[in-house]
């Protein structure tokens, strides 16, 4: 591997060092978001994601193994933060969400959006993600009175 690719390997490492020493702090969530940036790679989950849970996986099992470790409440998640930046705090965290539909999570979750990668149907297969849409768009339960289709 190349000297820049070997950079981008460490500051990564450093991130999920950062996010994964548990340090609450905000300052902390800022560096690793930084060096995630900085190294010019998606951003590095929490705790890295590999194989799939298994294979009749409940919704929300699907999305602790995959999505949290970027979507969870707080400072320490990635994609809470960049969502924070993107439409403020309202819309931050995604199970906090009443305005998701199934389509949208799905299209997301396969085609990836700006830092966050894709899945590829040999990581989430499609009953998986249509499971795993189905959770997210009927979280929090009671809020589904106004959906946004986008
Ligand atoms: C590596 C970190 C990471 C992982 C893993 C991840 N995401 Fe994301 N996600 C992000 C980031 C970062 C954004 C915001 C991108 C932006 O706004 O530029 C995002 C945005 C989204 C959005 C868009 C929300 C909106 O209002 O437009 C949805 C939906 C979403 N993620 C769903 C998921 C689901 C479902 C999973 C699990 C399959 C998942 N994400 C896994 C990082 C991640």
């Amino acid at each position: 591997m190349d000297a820049t690719a070997l950079t981008a390997v460490r500051v990564a490492a450093l991130a999920i060092l950062l996010l994964g020493a548990g340090a609450c702090s905000e300052r902390s969530a800022e560096i690793a978001a930084v060096a995630a940036l900085t190294a010019g790679t998606a951003v590095a989950p929490a705790r890295a994601a590999t194989a799939v849970v298994d294979e009749a996986a409940s919704g929300e099992a699907i999305f602790e193994h995959w999505c949290l470790p970027c979507h969870g409440a707080g400072a320490d998640y990635p994609g809470t933060m960049a969502l924070t930046q993107r439409y403020g705090e309202a819309r931050a965290v995604l199970l906090e969400r009443g305005d998701l539909t199934e389509e949208y999570v799905q299209a997301i979750v396969r085609n990836g959006f700006n830092m966050m990668p894709p899945l590829k149907p040999t990581e989430v297969t499609d009953a998986e993600l249509e499971r795993l849409a189905a959770f997210v768009a009927s979280a929090p339960q009671a809020k589904r009175e106004h959906p946004v289709s986008r």
